[in-house]
């Protein structure tokens, strides 16, 4: 059985961001059958349409991953209900120029932390409406909606709490089954 190879993008540059620790932690976990790399989106510059058709550096390697990769994992946190504009900002970025969709046709999987007590919900929803015009295969269960963080990580960022080691490991367990079957089916390359 081929590797598969999943590229986590967490959609918070904070130094301490729990959703970056999430990612962190996938990608240190020892899989069978597939590996897990980091794509941090702290070089990606605000889009501009005037420089598109000679797209800035950060840009190009962000679109060469996407496309290298089987699927797709995204870490996101949740700023007033919805994702973050920096990653609205590097989804979009990943789009362009028109015609040339970095993002189309892969498998991706969903999940966030929260201070709060709803999880990143409301902004991973909004997420889901967009994955839909990315032409994105979005995993549908199980929903990872993170609450009240700073309880379920220590200072260093690791995750403290087992249910929540195991429900993200639950996930992607799923998003590497999710990925699988869309490959054995001829739905991704
Ligand atoms: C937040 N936070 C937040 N939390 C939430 O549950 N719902 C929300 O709508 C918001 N809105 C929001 C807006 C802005 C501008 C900030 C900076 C923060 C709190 C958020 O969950 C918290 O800062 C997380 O720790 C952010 O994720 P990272 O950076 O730790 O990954």
């Amino acid at each position: 059985m081929n590797s598969l190879h999943i590229l986590a993008i967490p959609g918070s540059l904070r130094t301490r961001s729990f959703n970056r620790s999430i990612a962190k932690y996938i990608a240190s976990l020892s899989l069978q059958d597939a590996s897990v790399e980091v794509f941090e989106l702290n070089d990606i510059p605000p889009f501009n349409a005037d420089i598109e058709k000679d797209l800035p550096q950060s840009v190009k390697l962000l679109k060469e991953k996407l496309k290298s990769a089987d699927a797709v994992l995204i870490c996101t946190p949740e700023y007033n209900y919805s994702i973050p504009g920096v990653l609205k900002n590097a989804i979009d970025w990943g789009t362009r120029p028109g015609g040339d969709n970095s993002w189309s046709g892969k498998p991706v999987a969903i999940m966030g932390a929260s201070t709060g007590r709803f999880g990143t919900a409301r902004a991973q929803y909004h997420l889901r409406q967009i994955l839909v015009t990315l032409n994105m295969y979005a995993l549908n269960r199980p929903e990872v909606m993170i609450t009240e963080a700073p309880k379920k990580f220590d200072a260093e960022g690791n995750i403290t709490d087992e249910e929540t080691r195991k429900r993200i490991g639950d996930l992607l367990d799923a998003l590497i089954r999710w990925t699988r079957a869309l490959k054995q089916g001829g739905v991704t390359g």
